[in-house]
């Protein structure tokens, strides 16, 4: 069936073509308006007074939008702290942050207009970083979180070894292709509908509503598809969408607003940058005996998903390691920047950057090979003692030793570095290093609350299904995945099959889609659903031909009912003349998951998602600019719904995660404004920095042991952490110029510049 096969992305052609309709692409309402956007040009100041008189008098201005306009809270906080303003009114937290807004007969008059506002402001100290919030004793945006198991504080003490470093991680831009838009369009009494590219259109619902004073089910939110969210459009879409709706019921016209680039890089929030504090003690084997760390993070001037995403740091703080004893803490630091949110992986990737660094450390410091001192510290086999996490909760489904077994094999890791330890030994200014690093990921929302979903099937009187679902789709391929679920529960080809638009209006209460767990909980809702349906065509199908339920057979596009054949419509046509229901709601959720934040216990995850990559650069040591020549993958998808989609997944994971640590730097200056708020200043791997050589694979023996849709694994975020494998490749390299004998500590992202000080450092030593 349609299940497990390589169908191509519902969208594939329509995406190149240029016929994929995106929000900017619907027809506009006649009347529609366009928003622009008043920012702050502080980073943290009291506003004295504002003065947009010639705001209001500019071309084709219609109204200028205030926060005294708005009717119900002037909050678009995703986490009910309320402390995030859709409007500033007194106080701005951030180079960038809205104060007011234009509305205007075109985009470019409220743009042109927007500039002409004049506000007086009264400095306040700000800080923009990790080191600024600390010296300034900056307040945390939510309450830290603490793992502990074991002893560690005693522990630390009594292994031969010990190391104390830290470690900085930089932060990401999104930079989806389509940046943020919403379109508002107002009804009669209280009621509206808004296009918003989000990831969460029942939040995006709840906050309109908020800001409106009005009921959820007077909102609608509807959303085709996005040109990327990755994390991006899970919380940051609620303000244009607020604003637009805003307007909207104000003045009673459609209203649509769509950032420009810069303003939506200077607007929206990013990937956390990180600072990692361990202090780790070993043995002279490479065995881990404790761990003390701390994670850092720059959240930005309110919560937004800081709690989670620093929660989740910690969560895969142990990357695919036992410490028999450790304790890791998060510190979510306030800073007078736009306020940080979900990025592929949430946190984790910082984590595990840290975990696969400390390996680091262990093995420049007693001379081994960074991967014999992995194999030591995997997670063991269920009862082997070495399987409770620092959240304790039992690795049961460990596979990583044979997935980095089979790729050390077929990556051919140990002669190829082998080969590199000779060439680099009579390469003066080329260097070349190889990492071969694991990843193991954590998959359910660790908000045990957001594991459930909704789906809707009908089937017409022609034999045509219509599906929708709570999940939506930014490029990832889930609702083609979705389809092939219903399409394989019913044996029908997938065109039978019509994906449409997410909407509040058709399944409600839905969560975000992100976690990587679109397709487990939207698959699952829609299989309900399509097996509701499904049980009452038998049923009639008994009930009219006089047959048992075993004489009834579901085949490719026709039913075997006894001994006669009949074409899937004819029975569906047939079921509707005899009054069977035809439509049907489904509902999943996630069973088995829990978790006490307060005590650091449960089990926040259904199962892990495994995988392994090993890849090969060469670096120029005189100008520390780099290239991979080659990077092996093998990743555990469980038993693919869609290899060819997983397989781009990966692919287009790994690239990213490789951007974030090498090329992606995000620059506040000193006034806290971003200085890298294009692609001509902030650089994303583009198609000729892939690996030269690239081989992707699935480990295609690999089925989930927890009950999944199809036994498959999300794929969403964890190949973006296979990358780790290109920064400590660098990082071998750079190390060649010491002989091996010092840990480079290269941090992230690995830019030219930063390779060459390391160089240089390490050429001092
Ligand atoms: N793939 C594409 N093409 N575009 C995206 O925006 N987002 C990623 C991942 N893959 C993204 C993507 C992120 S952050 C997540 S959480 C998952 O897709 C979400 O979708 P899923 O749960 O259906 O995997
Ligand atoms: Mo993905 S960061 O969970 O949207």
């Amino acid at each position: 069936g349609p299940m497990h096969a390589s169908l191509k992305h519902d969208s594939a052609h329509k995406h190149v073509t240029g016929q994929a309709e995106y929000i900017d692409d619907i027809p506009e309402p006649a009347g529609t308006l366009h928003g622009g956007l008043g920012l702050s040009d502080r980073a943290h100041a009291e506003i004295v007074s504002i003065d947009l008189d010639a705001v209001r008098a500019a071309p084709g201005v219609v109204h200028v939008l205030t926060a005294a306009d708005i009717p119900g809270f002037n909050d678009v906080a995703s986490t009910g702290q309320r402390d995030e303003p859709l409007l500033a009114t007194d106080l701005v937290q951030f180079h960038g942050q809205p104060i007011f807004a234009v509305i205007a007969e075109t985009r470019d008059q409220a743009r042109r207009a927007a500039r002409l506002a004049k506000i007086e402001y009264r400095d306040l100290p700000h800080w923009t970083d990790i080191d600024g919030a600390r010296q300034n004793g900056a307040p945390l945006v939510v309450e830290p979180m603490v793992l502990t198991r074991g002893e560690p504080q005693t522990e630390i003490e009594k292994p031969p070894l010990r190391i104390q470093a830290s470690m900085t991680i930089g932060g990401q831009e999104h930079l989806y292709l389509e940046s943020h838009i919403a379109m508002a369009i107002p009804g009669e009494d209280d009621d509206i509908t808004v296009w918003s590219s989000t990831q969460h259109p029942s939040e995006v619902q709840h906050m309109v509503a908020h800001v409106l004073g009005i009921a959820n089910h007077a909102v609608t939110v509807q959303i085709r598809r996005m040109g990327g969210g990755f994390g991006g459009k899970e919380t940051q879409g609620n303000q244009f969408a607020a604003l637009a709706a805003v307007a909207a019921k104000k003045l009673d016209r459609a209203v649509k607003f769509r950032p420009d680039r810069d303003e939506d890089m200077a607007m929206t929030g990013k990937r956390h940058d990180f600072r990692v504090e361990y202090d780790v003690a070993f043995d002279e084997d490479g065995r881990i005996h404790a761990l003390d760390a701390t994670y850092a993070a720059r959240c930005g001037f309110s919560a937004d998903l800081s709690g989670p995403v620093t929660d989740r740091a910690l969560f895969h703080a142990d990357s695919s390691y036992f410490y028999p004893h450790v304790q890791v803490r998060s510190q979510p630091l306030k800073t007078h920047t736009v306020s940080n949110t979900a990025f592929r992986g949430f946190g984790g990737p910082q984590g595990m950057l840290g975990a696969e660094r400390i390996i680091e450390e262990i093995a420049y410091a007693l001379g081994k090979d960074p991967l014999e001192i992995r194999k030591l510290n995997f997670y063991g086999q269920p009862g082997s003692g070495r399987t409770t996490t620092p959240y304790h909760q039992e690795v049961e489904d460990n596979i990583i030793a044979r997935v980095v077994e089979e790729l050390e094999a077929s990556s051919d890791y140990q002669a190829r570095r082998q080969a590199i330890i000779d060439f680099n030994a009579n390469s003066p200014v080329i260097r070349k290093g190889i990492a071969l690093t694991p990843v193991k990921f954590g998959i359910s929302f660790t908000m045990t609350a957001y594991n459930q979903a909704g789906a809707l099937v009908h089937l017409y009187q022609d034999g045509s299904i219509h599906l929708n679902h709570g999940g939506t789709e930014m490029g990832q391929g889930l609702y083609t995945k979705v389809a092939q679920v219903v399409a394989d529960t019913f044996q029908v080809d997938i065109d039978r099959v019509k994906i449409t638009a997410t909407t509040t209006g058709k399944v409600p209460n839905t969560s975000a889609t992100a976690a990587s767990s679109g397709t487990d909980l939207n698959g699952m809702a829609a299989l309900d659903a399509a097996r509701q349906l499904k049980e009452r065509l038998v049923d009639f199908a008994c009930r009219q031909w006089k047959v048992e339920r075993k004489e009834v057979e579901f085949l490719p596009n026709c039913i075997r009912i006894g001994e006669d054949i009949v074409p899937f419509d004819t029975l569906v046509r047939a079921a509707y003349y005899d009054r069977v229901h035809l439509s049907a709601a489904g509902f999943y959720k996630t069973p088995d998951i829990h978790w006490d934040r307060k005590a650091g216990r449960g089990r926040p995850f259904f199962y892990y998602a495994y995988g392994a990559a090993c890849s090969e650069v060469s670096i120029d040591t005189l100008t520390g600019e780099y290239m991979v020549d080659r990077t092996d993958i093998l990743h555990d998808v469980g038993k693919s719904l869609n290899p060819a989609i997983d397989i781009g997944q990966i692919e287009g994971g790994f690239v990213q995660g490789m951007g974030w640590l090498t090329t992606e730097e995000l620059w506040w200056d000193d006034k806290g404004r971003l200085r890298t708020h294009a692609p001509s200043t902030y650089k994303i791997p583009l198609a000729s920095d892939r690996p030269k050589i690239f081989n992707v694979r699935l480990a295609e023996w690999s089925e989930n042991p927890a009950a999944t849709i199809g036994r498959s694994k999300a794929v969403g975020e964890p190949p973006f952490m296979l990358a780790i494998s290109v920064l400590e490749a660098i990082s071998m390299a750079v190390a060649s110029v010491a002989d091996y004998a010092v840990c480079p500590r290269l941090d992230a992202p690995a830019t030219p510049e930063r390779v060459l000080m390391a160089v240089e450092r390490l050429k001092a030593m």
